[in-house]
This record gives C-alpha cells, sequence and structure tokens, in this order.
C-alpha cells in the first residue's frame, strides 16, 4: 500500500451529522491509484444503515438548530469560508485528486480545484439573492411568492471530476438553504471526503453536509430509494440515470440528471485548421476522454478529411499518456480495469465493424507501471451504424466521420440518442448560428471546445438527462416556489 501524508487521515470514516465514523459494518474497501494499480487507502463502506443515519442527521439539520434559523447573508459568508478553506488547501486537494483519479496534476490544480473554489464562490454570491415575487392580481389581495429551499438533497457523482461535480451540487444546494448526504463514487472517494472536512471547519453546522462513501448499488441505491430524501442530483451514466428515476418515484423524489454523451465535434471547410486540430485533440483527449461532454463524434468536411488527419493523428501522437503527477504529463490513465476494459473492447468493435484505425489502440507502457495507461486512438471511416459511433466510451478514442455539407453535418451530428454537447468550427457567421441553433444540445460551441463555467448553464437534451446545473439555472433545482395569499379586504 502507498503511503503518503496526504491521503486522507480521515479516509475509513463516513461525515455523518458532523462526525467521524466507521460504516455500521465496520466494512471498508479500498481507492485505487490508476497510475499504478495501487490501493490507496480504506475508505469505509456506506450502506442502507449509514445512508439513513446520514438522512436523519440531514433532517434534523434541515428542521432545527442552527442552518435553518440562519439568514441567507450569512449562509453566503459560510460559502465563501468553505471557498477559502478549498483555496487555502488548493495543492495538496490536486494532489490527492490526481492519486485517486490519475488526471495530471497540472489539470486538476487548473481545473477541477480551480473551478470547484469558483462554484462556492458563485453560490455564495446568490444566497442573498434568491426570492419571489408580488404579483398584481385582480381583486383585494396581496399575493407573494417565495423559493423555499427543497430539504434533504442526495447528491450521488461520478469519478471523472470528483471534486467539482460535489461543488456543482453541494454548492448551489446549500446556498438555496437544503442539507446533503453526498455519495462520491467508489473510485474516487477522498477529495469529497476532505470537502466535507474543509466545510465543517468553516463553521458548517452539523448535519448540513453529509459524506457517505460506499457502493452505487448498495450506497447510491439506499439514498434514492430513502423515503425522507426530498432531491436526488445525480451525473453518471445514463444506464443508472434510468434506474435511478425509477427508484426515485416512492416518494416522489424531485430528479435531476446529468448523463452521458456522443458529442459531435463538426468541421466545416472554411474552419481556421489549426485551431480546429488543437480543438479536437484536446476535445476527446482531455480527461482521457472521460468526459460526458467528450467530442467523441468528430465529423469534417470531405474536401479537408486527408489534410485534417494527418495533423490530428500528429498531435494525438504527441499526447501519449505519462505519470499525472509529472508537470510535463498531458494525458493519465484511465480510471479503473473495468474501465479499461471496457474501452478495449470498444476498439475490438471498431475494428470488427470495420473502422479504420489511425492510431492508437494499444495500451501504452508508462514507467513499468502497470497503470491502466491506453494510447491515444483514432479510428477513421466510421459510420453512423457503428458501435463506436453510437455509444459513450469514455476513453480516449475518436470516431472521424465526414460529409459534404452543412445539412449533412447536421443531421451526423443530432443522429445520436445522447444530446449533451456539440461543436462547430467555421468562420462564417451564419453557418456558426445555423448549426448552434440546429444542433440538439444543451451547450454548444462554436470555435472553441469544453469550456465551461459556473456561470453558464449546463445540461442535456435527450438521453443526456435534465435539468440545468449552474449559473442561476441551478437554483430552480435546488428551491420550491410557495405562493402566499392575503386577504385585504
Ligand atoms: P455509474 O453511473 O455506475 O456511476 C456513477 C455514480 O452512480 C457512482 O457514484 C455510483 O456509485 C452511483 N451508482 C451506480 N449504480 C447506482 C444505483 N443503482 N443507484 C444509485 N447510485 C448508483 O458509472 P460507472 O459504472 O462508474 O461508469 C460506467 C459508464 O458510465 C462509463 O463508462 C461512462 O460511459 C458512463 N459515465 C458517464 C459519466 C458522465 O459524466 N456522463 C460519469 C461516469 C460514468
Ligand atoms: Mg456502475
Amino acid at each position: 500500500m502507498q503511503t503518503d501524508a496526504l491521503v486522507a487521515i480521515r479516509a475509513g470514516k463516513l461525515f455523518i451529522g458532523g462526525e467521524w465514523r466507521d460504516a455500521e459494518s465496520g466494512r471498508t474497501f479500498p481507492t485505487i491509484n490508476p497510475s499504478t494499480a495501487e490501493p490507496l487507502t480504506e475508505v469505509a463502506e456506506g450502506d442502507v444503515a449509514d445512508v439513513d443515519q446520514a438522512v436523519r442527521a440531514a433532517r434534523g439539520a434541515f428542521e432545527s438548530g442552527a442552518w435553518p434559523a440562519m439568514d441567507a447573508r450569512s449562509r453566503a459568508k459560510l460559502l465563501h469560508a468553505v471557498a477559502d478553506g478549498l483555496e487555502a488547501r488548493a495543492d495538496e486537494l490536486a494532489r490527492l485528486e490526481t492519486m485517486d483519479n490519475g488526471k495530471p496534476l497540472r489539470e486538476a490544480r487548473m481545473f477541477d480545484i480551480k473551478e470547484s473554489i469558483e462554484c462556492f464562490r458563485y453560490y455564495a454570491g446568490w444566497a442573498d439573492k434568491i426570492y419571489g415575487d408580488v404579483i398584481p392580481l385582480p381583486g383585494p389581495y396581496l399575493n407573494y411568492t417565495r423559493l423555499e429551499p427543497i430539504g434533504v438533497c442526495g447528491a450521488i457523482i461520478p469519478w471523472n471530476y470528483p471534486l467539482q461535480m460535489a461543488a456543482w451540487k453541494v454548492a448551489p444546494a446549500l446556498a438555496c438553504g437544503n442539507t446533503v448526504v453526498l455519495k462520491p463514487a467508489e473510485q474516487t472517494p477522498l477529495t469529497a471526503l476532505e470537502l466535507a472536512r474543509i466545510a465543517s471547519e468553516a463553521g458548517l453546522p452539523a448535519g448540513v453536509l453529509n459524506v457517505v462513501t460506499g457502493h452505487g448499488e448498495t450506497a447510491g441505491a439506499a439514498l434514492v430509494r430513502h423515503p425522507d430524501v426530498d432531491k436526488i442530483a445525480f451525473t453518471g451514466s445514463t444506464e443508472v440515470g434510468r434506474i435511478i428515476q425509477r427508484e426515485a418515484a416512492g416518494n416522489l423524489k424531485r430528479v435531476s440528471l446529468e448523463l452521458g454523451g456522443k458529442s459531435p465535434n463538426i468541421v466545416l471547410a472554411d474552419a481556421d485548421i489549426e485551431a480546429a486540430v488543437r480543438g479536437a485533440t484536446s476535445a476527446i483527449f482531455y480527461n482521457t476522454g472521460q468526459a460526458c461532454t467528450a467530442g467523441s463524434r468528430l465529423l469534417i468536411d470531405e474536401s479537408i478529411r486527408d489534410e485534417f488527419l494527418e495533423k490530428l493523428a500528429k498531435r494525438a501522437d504527441g499526447m501519449r499518456p505519462g505519470d499525472p503527477l509529472n508537470p510535463k504529463t498531458r494525458m493519465g490513465p484511465l480510471i479503473s480495469q473495468e474501465q479499461l476494459d471496457r474501452v478495449l473492447g470498444y476498439i475490438e468493435k471498431g475494428k470488427s465493424e470495420g473502422a479504420e484505425l489511425v492510431i492508437g489502440g494499444d495500451r501504452a507502457e508508462v514507467s513499468n507501471n502497470p497503470g491502466y495507461f491506453l494510447n491515444p486512438t483514432i479510428f477513421d471511416r466510421v459510420t453512423p451504424e457503428m458501435t463506436i459511433a453510437r455509444e459513450e466510451i469514455f476513453g480516449p478514442v475518436l470516431a472521424v466521420t465526414t460529409f459534404a455539407d452543412l445539412d449533412e453535418a447536421i443531421e451526423l451530428g443530432n443522429k445520436t440518442d445522447y444530446g449533451l454537447a456539440a461543436a462547430v468550427w467555421t468562420q462564417d457567421v451564419k453557418k456558426a448560428h445555423r448549426a448552434a441553433h440546429a444542433l440538439r444540445a444543451g451547450t454548444v460551441w462554436v470555435n472553441m471546445y469544453h469550456t465551461l463555467d459556473t456561470g453558464s448553464p449546463f445540461g442535456g437534451y435527450k438521453h443526456s438527462g435534465y435539468g440545468r446545473e449552474l449559473g442561476k439555472y441551478a437554483l430552480d433545482l435546488y428551491t420550491q416556489v410557495k405562493s402566499v395569499w392575503v386577504n385585504l379586504a
């Protein structure tokens, strides 16, 4: 086992009602460093009983005590204090994220941790600006609305952006006055535990944020089924999203789902080719392709195909994976053996269904490490019917298809069950907006890829889910409207 002072001293415990506790069963499970394939530490294996304790703590904190009594401006101050706490420990958190998830340290620091801090600051700013309307009605009435918290929110998050996904859910939920039970992914539980510690040190009252580590089918499912949870916010696979929607029906929980994607990245003939090549590379290889918004389908105008592919393959070759703690590394390993097997399976499917392998397709040797490293992979001559054009691979595997004109590009772009993101590269402002309007996706980028900001809404069309996180839109996910009538007659 790897020993590192950083690897949470408090790992092995759940955070419930302001206290660090063992799982009721006493069981733990290892969390693995994907770049060495070795366990980092043991984490408590929360289950039904622990989830129940956490929900009780969250209910208690929602109904009575310091939290409901706190005015919105004080809540804002607390969220700023959480952001300060994250900021003070940003380098450590980045290292922890890199060891638990495998992403390059530079990216963890510059994106994951930085964006998580921003997210807490942004919703700290909203906390005292969440209010209703006075509605002029006929009759001798005063009618006004209040935006009230929903109650106990369950947050179930994936392993690809562990702290950031926690922030996206916890920050707006708390800003709106809810309490939270957070279930991090079993592959990457460590930064969620640190978030709980930082929030508690910042003064967040006991029970307001609880963290139960554990597996999806046990701890996650218990949270989704719990009759005293009012809302579930989920990010993860479409398959589990469907299960959650069904299982949450018991007490009619509010549900918001941010699910998979198979996003088209469209390059028109008039695009700035160099910029589009750079964009297409990071679109698919950023985070080793383990991004719900990954630009996994590259659609290029047939007239620029040869030139574009040549440049793309060269650039991809320069992105071979390396040790994520090395500051020069641009791409780390996949998250797990399971994910590596899944992705290799898709690569085999690509070959057997007739796609042409341009580069990669094989495991990468990284300084004798047995980690889950895979070389950047590009398939050309992919048709829309092929499995690698339809299913979310969640790895560094790009499917390239050509088109004859913009109409065909849009048609191909929309030929998917998913609708999370899309991009178009062109110098023609008319074509850019035509594509942006016609593509059925929650985010469309023009001459850029992967940019997100806490101020701008994010979420899916079609099987990519519903509900919008980030921006002022997230407030809708964590509040409910009350109409108050006063008889003035
Ligand atoms: P997953 O959807 O199973 O896991 C995401 C979260 O849901 C984890 O916290 C997990 O513990 C929890 N979970 C799993 N089953 C649950 C259940 N029955 N009830 C409640 N919670 C449950 O994703 P997984 O298995 O890690 O990855 C499989 C594939 O899913 C990936 O290859 C990728 O294609 C996709 N995925 C997409 C993500 C996205 O952001 N769009 C994120 C993670 C995975
Ligand atoms: Mg799963």
